[in-house]
């Protein structure tokens, strides 16, 4: 098999076909940047227009790309395999940022609980750098040899010097267990990134919508800090959604960001309250959807869970919302890859 892929834009960029590989596979071995982050078919990091050219598709989940999507032309890079010269089309490609790749070698200088099972990392990076990244982004992590890595989202500022990650624990986990039962101050752990596509548009200036589930926080908490620091009168909605009072955490922290930021409305919303409390209770869908008659201009960016950014993405786009205005980052685990394949 030979032929040429071609990646529309500006600059164009090429790369040979290699045999047995992927579209992302072939760009990434010439040395060729382009969005991506499970390489499994899980994302939709990768996804992109085919505009020409014979192509095998390999199994895919569809929460990364719909059916209605692929009778679009749309296709997953790192899951098609073209069969000679092919064309392909960034989505967004006036959007694109492509940070350098980076392996760092991080120390642990905090190590917090910031609920029963979700722990907070901060990590000086001690050499690897400089390391660049966009609000909302993730990398992967290795605790330890023996450890597979896993994917955890920067919850800090692209412009903080040191790392914060917030870790849920997930019972029988690899990475998490350790994390939970092993780690301690002062371990090196090796971060490697920055990846994912579901960052702050600094070239949007309209209303934010960011909702997260859980340690879906981390990412969603750089972007509304990144967006506040940038523009400190921008309209955020930001919603938080656990299941009970003892998952809510730095609550103390957003209400000191709404007190400089009374363009920031926080509302932090209980699935499965044990008691009555005096918070609002429900799904965060359904709390998003009674609080706003229209997105117009908005932006939303959603992290946590993947029902819960499913189930998010469906209610925003039947509120009117176009696909390429909604990111999501949905907080799948690596035993997902064989699951979702349809
Ligand atoms: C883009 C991205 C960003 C992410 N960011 C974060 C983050 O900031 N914070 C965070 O806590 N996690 C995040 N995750 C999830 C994280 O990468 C791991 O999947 C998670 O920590 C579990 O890894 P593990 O090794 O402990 O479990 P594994 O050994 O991989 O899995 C053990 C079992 O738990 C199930 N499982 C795996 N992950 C989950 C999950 N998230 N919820 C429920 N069941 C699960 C698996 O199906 C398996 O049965 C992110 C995932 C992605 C794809
Ligand atoms: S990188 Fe292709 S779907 Fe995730």
């Amino acid at each position: 098999m030979s032929g040429t892929i071609r990646v529309l834009g500006s600059p164009p960029r090429s790369a040979p076909v290699l045999t047995g590989e992927t579209i992302l596979a072939s760009l990434l071995q010439a040395g060729v940047a382009f969005p991506h982050n499970c390489q499994a078919g899980n994302c939709g990091a990768c996804k992109c227009e085919l505009v020409e050219g014979d192509t095998l598709e390999l199994p895919y989940s569809e929460y990364a790309l719909s059916p209605e999507e692929r009778a679009q032309n749309l296709i997953l890079a790192c899951r098609t395999q073209a069969w000679g010269d092919c064309v392909v089309r960034l989505l967004d490609a006036e959007e694109l940022v492509l940070h350098p790749s980076r392996v760092l070698r991080c120390r642990l200088i905090a190590f917090d609980d910031l609920t029963h099972d979700i722990k907070g990392l901060r990590l000086s990076i001690e050499a690897g750098g400089p390391y660049s990244f966009s609000a909302g982004q993730h990398a992967k992590l290795k605790f330890a040899p023996g450890i597979s890595e896993r994917d955890y989202s920067m919850a800090n500022r692209p412009d903080e010097a040191e790392l914060e990650f917030h870790i849920r624990h997930v019972p029988r986990g690899e990475a998490s267990d350790y994390v939970f039962t092993c780690l301690h101050l002062g371990a090196e752990i090796t971060v490697s990134g920055p990846l994912g596509n579901a960052y702050l548009r600094d070239n949007h200036r309209g209303p934010i919508l960011a909702v997260a589930g859980g340690s879906g926080l981390a990412p969603i908490k750089s972007i509304v800090e990144t967006a506040l620091g940038a523009d400190p009168q921008r309209q955020v909605h930001l919603y938080f959604g656990v299941r009970d009072e003892r998952d809510v955490y730095l609550e103390s922290h957003l209400a000191s960001l709404r007190e400089r930021h009374p363009n920031l409305t926080v509302q932090i919303v209980l699935s499965e309250p044990s008691r009555p409390r005096a918070r609002r209770e429900g799904w965060l869908t359904d709390a998003v959807s009674s609080d706003f008659a229209s997105f117009e201009g908005f932006k939303a960016y959603v992290a946590g869970p993947p029902i819960m950014v499913e189930t998010m993405q469906r209610a925003l786009r039947g509120k009117g919302m176009a696909v390429r205005d909604v990111h999501a980052d949905a907080f799948y685990g690596q035993a997902d890859d064989a699951f979702n394949a349809r």
